[in-house]
């Protein structure tokens, strides 16, 4: 694929990690949600490797109060590099955590009015670039020899520039619980957006193709949501500031191929944790025996 001279590259991504988590309850009191791990990696983690893959440079994360965790994560841990070393214990375990000096930059959402209201927070350091947006809580896993969903994103961007979602089709009854696109022409993975609308009722939903967690956006929404009025629950909508820049900009959904685990729910997370095991190759044979014997089958 051609990288258009007119499309500027996607260098910079937000990560909304402001939440309270309380849906994981009494986990994460003292601990942010998006440190709870799957398997052997923070939630956060599986986001960042993500968009590394996809040749993301900088991480704007998107914080409140009790969520320096995250941070410490992606810092280096001195102490603990060198008892490694003195031990002997190989250190590539960590080159996940590693980000170039000056890549990682925190802001703070300090009142929880919403997902646009989060991402406007970061404004000043998206500044006048197109950026990518991660939902952490939404697990992308790549099928095996292809590549994750923000790299796919990131070649239907070099097609068509403009602003890209990533879309999924869930069951009718599941549509008011997400961002829902009304869709127009498909070609490939590639859908036109017509339309975009926030938690709609089942009835009033334009599809059942719902808006699964990966934004790549013109810098123009911030100026859009600074002005945006309360949405969907009494919240600043991120999909309301995007449904107006249709018409305006080239608005296009792409279909993930791969796999997507909602570790927003508790099933999701044990789903998204069996799933990942059954494919590691260290784990999935003890694994898929576990299952067996817990489901009475072996
Ligand atoms: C947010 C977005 C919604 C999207 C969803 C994906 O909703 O507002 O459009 O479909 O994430 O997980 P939330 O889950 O924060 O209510």
């Amino acid at each position: 694929m051609t990288n258009h001279a007119s499309h500027k590259p996607i260098k910079k991504a937000v990560f909304p990690v402001a939440g309270l988590g309380t849906r994981f309850l009494p986990a994460t009191k003292a601990i942010p949600k998006e440190m709870l791990p799957v398997i052997d990696r923070p939630l956060i983690q599986y986001a960042v490797d993500e968009a590394r893959e996809a040749g993301i440079e900088q991480l704007i994360f998107v914080t409140g109060r009790g969520k320096t965790a995250i941070v410490e994560h992606f810092d280096m841990a001195f102490e603990l590099e060198t008892t490694m070393k003195d031990r002997e214990k190989a250190l590539d375990v960590l080159e996940p955590t590693r980000i170039q000096p000056g890549n990682l930059v925190t802001v703070r959402q300090q009142v929880p009015l919403g997902l646009g209201h989060a991402i406007w927070c970061a404004r000043a350091i998206v500044g006048d670039e197109p950026f990518a947006i991660f939902l952490p809580d939404e697990l992308m896993i790549a099928n095996k020899g292809s590549t994750g969903c923000m790299k796919q994103m990131v070649e239907a961007y070099n097609e068509v520039g403009g602003n890209l979602i990533s879309v999924l089709e869930v069951p009718e009854e599941e549509v008011s619980s997400y961002g829902v696109i009304a869709p127009g022409a498909s070609q490939g993975a590639l859908t036109e957006v017509k339309g975009l609308v926030e938690k709609p009722r089942r009835e009033d939903a334009p599809s059942n193709l719902i808006i699964s967690g990966r934004y790549i956006l013109q810098p123009e929404v911030m100026r859009v949501l600074e002005n945006q009025g309360k949405g969907a629950g009494g919240e600043v909508q991120l999909t309301d500031a995007m449904a107006q820049m249709i018409g305006h900009q080239p608005f296009h959904a792409v279909t993930f191929a791969g796999r997507r685990y909602d570790c927003g729910s508790k099933t999701g997370f044990v789903e998204a944790t069996l799933a990942i095991a059954l494919e590691r190759e260290d784990m999935a044979d003890e694994v898929r025996a576990m299952a067996r014997r817990l489901l009475g089958e072996g």
